[in-house]
């Protein structure tokens, strides 16, 4: 059974694209029904276009209050038989009238180890901050920004000399990776949730040797 997939977006879209590719390419048992932007310049609908996937643009400042654009919103995913929302660098907080419409069937993608670096310029606040890893969260959104479960966590290393840039860049190689994986852990009916805990049915243990930044030198 394919799961069908509404993705919102505001910006550029290379995580809709890393969704799309996968697709394509048979490794995601899911199809995208709808792409809504509040943004009509997002590059992500061209890339909507060029694979033939409707689009929908509604901009949330021709809604008086939030909930009435939600509500909007809520009607398009549903007039597509939308099981799944992904959040794909989609910029507005959604609002409880929308989270009841789809409980823990919303996923956001989060560039920064959660609970770290929540809300905007992630990449830059790890960067400024010091830390020596980073990386990025797939998680089922709720009421706060960027608080909900997570589902799936990627890490990479920091470097002195990054800067938003190359750290950013880093990060969104991951993203695209651990997104598909996330939507493909559903659409395989694995995803577990117990209270703040995600727990992926028959998922391995990893197998990596812990990681340190900078290496160790005396072992
Ligand atoms: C990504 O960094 C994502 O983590 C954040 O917004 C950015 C969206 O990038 N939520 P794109 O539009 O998918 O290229």
């Amino acid at each position: 059974m394919k799961v069908n997939l509404g993705v919102l977006v505001s910006g550029s879209g290379s995580n809709l694209q890393s969704i799309i590719d996968k697709i394509e390419k048979g490794l995601l048992d899911a199809v995208i029904k709808v792409i809504i932007s509040n943004n009509p310049d997002a590059y992500a609908l061209e890339r909507a276009k060029k694979h033939n996937i409707p689009t929908v643009v509604i901009r949330h400042c021709d809604f008086g209050k939030r909930e009435a654009f939600d509500q909007e919103m809520v009607a398009i995913l549903k007039s597509y038989s939308v099981e799944l929302v992904i959040m794909a660098g989609f910029m507005r907080v959604l609002s409880p009238l929308f989270l009841h419409a789809f409980p823990m069937k919303i996923m956001n993608i989060h560039p920064a180890i959660l609970p770290s670096f929540t809300g905007t310029h992630a990449q830059k606040r790890a960067a400024e901050y010091g830390v020596k890893f980073s990386g990025c969260s797939v998680h089922f959104a709720d009421e706060g920004v960027d608080t909900g479960p997570i589902i799936i966590q990627a890490i990479v290393p920091v470097y002195d000399d990054d800067t938003e840039d190359t750290l950013g860049a880093r990060i969104l190689k991951e993203e695209h990776k651990i997104y598909p994986q996330a939507i493909q852990f559903y659409a395989e009916g694995r995803i577990e949730v117990t209270g703040r805990k995600v727990r992926i049915k028959g998922s391995d243990r990893i197998t990596d040797i812990p990681s340190h930044n900078p290496p160790l030198t005396i072992f």
